[in-house]
């Protein structure tokens, strides 16, 4: 295991208990967009590559034969298992493993999705296309995940304001960049939609469970916003309090090619 991967397992750990509660990644008007761009029908086989507390498992798995929950945390696997479980999803697998090398055969799954995964990769060009290798010819990837700004030094500084909340971040892309990694990977892009979600710096902070980096981050970024930078996130006050805006990007794209349907 890569010190990357260790670092990751023990940021996930602590996040596994506030993530999986957060108004940002619970909002139904993003889990209905996830769902739309799916297209779930009863016999699909579905994988969640990076399910974290299986938010979005748990909402597919109604609609589908069975989705497979992949994650590298055990702890977040553990809030995927209770929160299954309290839906009464039946149809789940979860499963703990590393997605730069997925445990599937080519082809094993109708469609692949992933959320605010991308950005925890050294190299995200292995996690899409681990995803497009493992979904079946004409087969969905559905890709969410938080952009930067095309400019490269506001991307820089927002990038720097994400790794000092969460050390194992590695790097929000600019969209072009994303869309073209997809396209590289095999994929065909049907539609690519995007908007802004206003965060608090409080809900943003408190999901990285960790007092000791949450001051000294406040400070910084109230210092930004007092100079007025707006650090490539509309960086600003509201009222006495600091916010900002997150550019989401939400990629449906299609393989184009499989060498053949499997299964794990
Ligand atoms: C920000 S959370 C998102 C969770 C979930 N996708 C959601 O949007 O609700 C990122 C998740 O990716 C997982 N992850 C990060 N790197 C991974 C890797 N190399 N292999 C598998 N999972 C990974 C983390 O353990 C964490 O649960």
């Amino acid at each position: 295991m890569t010190d990357h991967t260790t670092h990751i397992k023990k940021e996930f750990a602590r996040q596994a208990e506030t993530l999986s509660a957060d108004s940002t990644f619970t909002d139904l008007a993003v889990l209905e967009r996830i769902q739309t761009a799916i297209v779930p029908t009863a016999t699909m086989r579905i994988l969640d590559l990076g399910c974290g507390p299986g938010i979005i498992v748990a909402v597919l798995a109604p609609l589908v034969d069975q989705v497979v929950g992949f994650d590298l945390t055990p702890e977040m696997l553990q809030k995927a298992r209770e929160r299954c479980s309290q839906s009464g999803v039946e149809n789940v697998r979860l499963l703990l493993g590393n997605g730069e090398k997925l445990p599937f055969k080519d082809g094993a799954f109708d469609a692949v999705v992933t959320r605010c995964t991308i950005h925890h990769f050294k190299d995200p060009r292995v996690l899409v296309s681990e995803m497009a290798r493992v979904t079946r010819s004409s087969g969905r990837v559905v890709a969410v995940d938080i952009v930067s700004s095309q400019d490269p030094k506001e991307a820089e500084l927002h990038n720097a304001l994400e790794s000092l909340r969460d050390p194992s971040h590695v790097r929000m892309l600019p969209k072009s960049l994303l869309l073209t990694m997809i396209q590289d990977s095999g994929l065909r892009i049907i539609s690519d939609t995007t908007w802004e979600k206003e965060r608090s710096f409080d809900e943003w902070a408190h999901i990285a469970n960790d007092p000791k980096r949450t001051t000294p981050l406040q400070t910084v970024m109230l210092s930004l916003a007092s100079a007025g930078n707006r650090a490539g996130i509309d960086l600003r006050f509201d009222g006495d309090t600091v916010v900002f805006k997150h550019r989401w990007l939400l990629v449906t794209a299609e393989k184009l090619s499989s060498p053949g349907v499997g299964s794990v």
